[in-house]
């Protein structure tokens, strides 16, 4: 899975771009299943996770080509709707190439997805939204069968605003002649960039941003060239980083708006923001405790950053609260920041911070993507030598992480394997 060797304790300092979204890109490409034409995915991040569902569309048959950081993708000679459980259990993006094989199929035969470690992670909003549209989807020897004759149209109500089941639903709809109206969906901004790729398309969609969305489906989608949103996540990740070393990061290509609510937080700790058009910049001198920090739906403060954040507040003067809301156990980090000498006692969905004046180094293991980030943070801030070992993690989600890092004056070498 590869290890990080750090050197941790220098500030980091420079500029960064944020690349294409991982979680936009990911559902735009179950998507182009649907697409008559070729699709170009422009600023497509090198991240195992699109490794994965390139490998997914190449096994359905599909076309693939990639040229710098544009992802050509074929989908015409699509002829299979079955995705193995090894391809299946290596990301929970997996499960959202099911609305476009009903969509595009009929039918589709999966099993539950893989992804990182957060507790429970059921389908069963997937399901059911798929069920109140048509679809009858049954496991059987922990296979999922589904099958639609013809989805009608329908309004869905969601009991919770679920990312991935909203863009299932919508990928279902498209395929249904009339409106589906989906309620209480996802607002998340990557589902607005899923709805303006699928509007490129050809798509008649209205409701972006919006927790009720309108699709008109039953239209052929063509092919379109489209760039994807910069990564909130990545661009949350990077200035975590660079408030718990201390130091100073312009980063471009970014949506300050889809931000606001980490960087309320670093403000409020301490942290000087400047906004630009398509620019921001963090100067971090000393930080200090939070109100505390509930994690929610989006606007809200966003779940993926949470870790990131938490390994920042772990050496802030005074006390945060940390609240985890949208998911059962995302705490699997806190243990390895105890052992570099954070203080925080946690709970399954509870965590006090108590900021200490410096973490210690180590060897840890990551446990998920943004909890192996969180490590790898605090390992930077860390004065000495650490090792974060299952570094894989983080490569699923972080274009060359350690390469943009080094360019920013940190000590930090990936070696694969190990
Ligand atoms: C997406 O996951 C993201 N992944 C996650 O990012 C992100 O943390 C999450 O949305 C919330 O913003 C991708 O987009 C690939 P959910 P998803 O369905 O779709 C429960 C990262 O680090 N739920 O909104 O799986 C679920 O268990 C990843 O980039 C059900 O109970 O999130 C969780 O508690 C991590 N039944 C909550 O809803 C269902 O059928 C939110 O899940 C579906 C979800």
């Amino acid at each position: 899975m590869g290890q990080y060797e750090i050197i941790g304790g220098s500030p980091l300092r420079g500029e960064i771009r944020i690349h294409g979204a991982k979680n936009s890109v990911l559902p735009i490409l179950a998507a182009t299943l649907l697409c008559e034409s070729c699709c170009v995915i422009e600023d497509c991040p090198y991240i195992r996770d699109v490794d994965t569902a390139v490998e997914i569309l190449e096994h359905l048959g599909c076309r693939v080509q990639r040229r710098g950081s544009e992802l050509t993708v074929d989908s015409t000679a699509a002829n299979r709707w079955e995705i193995p459980p090894q391809l299946m259990g290596k990301m929970r993006g997996a499960i959202l190439f099911l609305g476009a094989l009903l969509s595009r199929f009929s039918q589709a035969r999966l099993s539950q997805p893989g992804g990182c470690p957060l507790g429970d992670r059921p389908i069963d909003l997937h399901l059911g939204g798929l069920g109140h549209m048509g679809a009858r989807c049954q496991f059987r020897d922990s296979v999922l069968y589904c099958q639609v004759d013809r989805f009608c149209p329908s309004t869905v109500a969601l009991p919770f605003p679920s990312v991935g089941a909203t863009e299932n639903l919508l990928l279902a709809a498209l395929s249904c002649p009339g409106e589906t109206v989906i309620c209480n969906a996802a607002r998340e901004p990557e589902i607005a960039d899923l709805m303006g790729f699928l509007r490129a398309c050809g798509a008649e969609l209205r409701g972006d941003g919006s927790s009720v969305l309108r699709i008109r489906g039953g239209k052929k989608l063509r092919g379109c060239r489209y760039r994807l949103m910069p990564d909130r996540m990545e661009a949350a990740t990077y200035l975590a980083a660079a408030a718990a070393t201390r130091g100073e990061l312009l980063l471009k290509n970014v949506r300050p708006e889809h931000l606001r609510a980490v960087t309320n937080v670093l403000q409020e700790a301490g942290c000087r923001i400047w906004e630009g058009s398509g620019e921001l910049s963090l100067h971090c001198h000393s930080l200090r405790g939070v109100s505390p920090i509930r994690t929610a739906p989006y606007d809200g403060f966003p779940t993926d950053a949470q870790a990131p954040v938490m390994a920042a507040m772990a050496t802030a003067e005074g006390t945060t609260v940390f609240e985890e809301t949208v998911f059962s156990d995302r705490m699997g980090h806190i243990p390895a920041l105890c052992a570099m000498g954070a203080k925080i006692s946690a709970a399954k969905r509870c965590a006090v911070v108590q900021g200490v004046p410096r973490l210690k180094p180590a060897r840890a293991c990551a446990t998920d993507l943004r909890g192996g980030a969180a490590l790898a943070i605090a390992m930077l801030a860390a004065p000495g030598r650490s090792i974060l070992r299952d570094a894989g993690h983080i490569c699923r989600g972080y274009e060359r992480f350690d390469a943009i890092l080094r360019t920013c004056g940190a000590q930090i070498q990936y070696t694969e394997g190990l």
